[in-house]
């Protein structure tokens, strides 16, 4: 099966690299809009970084990941979808709710698969409360709450397209998909409120921090807290936790604190679950773009798909509405 990756930025290239150890997979080319993407690239993998989708596509390809900007998901895809290309598109699966249908209706005509990349479904912790909830140790869900924030690290350094994002879109579509796939439901309204004025002051014009209350079709209420403004002394750029309570139990996860400790100049925590293996990054980013590899080389269905990233699309658009 041949792979190309749209976008060759720091989530495209860590595709490529957990795709080179698939069996019957080949990396057949990346592209970047970028000079400096596609030279960056080009010092880590063999195969052509080339210039745009269209060159990329023309390699003759069976499927591609879309690892381009949040907002730059559409062209791409569309293109993928109407040339018969199977996709792996990262989330938000779009940011206008109107685009991620565009993206749906091309998909279905087209009759190829999608995956969108909510990749805490490939996350141990969350799989095993997955299988708590499964065996009704939890019983049914009546609230979920969870935390997904990071340092001005990532709006002012890592990413840089984020006044074109916010903590909303970068961040929630991740604990909005774990609510929706540990309560088993979709949401029924949502409403939100936020903060806006210290990046904008700092020259990006986006959100500081939302706060959003989701109700879900079952009457789980959901409650979701991003923010792109922790200080850059917190011990990990990443502030992720997640509590699930049930009729009968509850489950609480940490996944900022990995057991991984210490202490120089100061204290910091690290992601156990971004180690190398041989040469290869492992964690759920790598597990579930090499199962989606595995699960099309072996014909079988994959998922989450567009339907479910445009639902997300819609409800972080409403939650965006609400702080407006
Ligand atoms: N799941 C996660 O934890 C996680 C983490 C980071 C990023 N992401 C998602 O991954 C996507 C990419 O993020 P990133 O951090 O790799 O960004 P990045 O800026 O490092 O890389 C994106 C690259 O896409 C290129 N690009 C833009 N438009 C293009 C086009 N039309 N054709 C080809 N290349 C194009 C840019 O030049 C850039 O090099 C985003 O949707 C983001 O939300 C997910």
């Amino acid at each position: 099966m041949r792979v190309g990756i749209v976008g060759s930025g720091l989530r495209g290239q860590m595709y490529g690299q957990a795709l080179s150890r698939v069996s019957d997979v080949e990396v057949a080319g990346m592209c970047d809009l970028s000079d400096r993407a596609r030279a960056s690239a080009a010092e880590r993998f063999v195969g052509p970084v080339l210039s745009s989708h269209q060159e990329l596509y023309a390699l003759g390809l069976d499927a591609v990941v879309i690892a381009t900007p949040d907002f730059a998901h559409l062209t791409p895809a569309l293109d993928a979808a109407n040339a018969g290309l199977h996709l792996m598109i990262e989330k938000p699966l779009a940011t206008t709710s109107a685009e991620a249908q565009q993206i749906v209706d091309a998909v279905n005509t087209n009759v190829v698969s999608c995956l969108v990349a909510f990749e805490n479904r490939w996350n141990p912790h969350f799989l095993k409360v997955r299988a708590l909830i499964d065996s009704g140790e939890l019983g049914d869900i009546v609230s979920v709450s969870a935390v997904l924030s990071n340092t001005y690290f990532v709006p002012e350094s890592m990413l840089s397209w984020s006044a074109k994002s916010s903590p909303g879109w970068f961040l929630m579509p991740h604990t909005l998909d774990l609510a929706m796939w540990l309560a088993d439901s979709a949401p029924a309204s949502a409403t939100a409120r936020g903060h806006k004025g210290i990046l904008a002051a700092r020259g990006i014009d986006t959100w500081d921090s939302v706060d959003a209350l989701v109700e879900l079709e079952s009457g789980a209420v959901v409650n979701l807290r991003s923010s792109w403004i922790l200080p850059t002394s917190s011990p990990h750029i990443v502030d992720f936790r997640l509590e699930v309570i049930g009729t009968k139990g509850s489950a609480r996860i940490d996944m900022s604190d990995q057991g991984l400790h210490t202490s120089t100049d100061r204290f910091a925590s690290h992601w156990a679950l971004s180690a190398q293996v041989d040469g290869i990054g492992q964690g759920m980013a790598e597990w579930m773009v090499q199962s989606w590899a595995r699960h099309l080389v072996a014909g079988d269905p994959v998922g989450p798909g567009a339907e479910h990233g445009a639902v997300i699309t819609k409800t972080i658009e409403d939650i965006h509405n609400a702080l407006d």
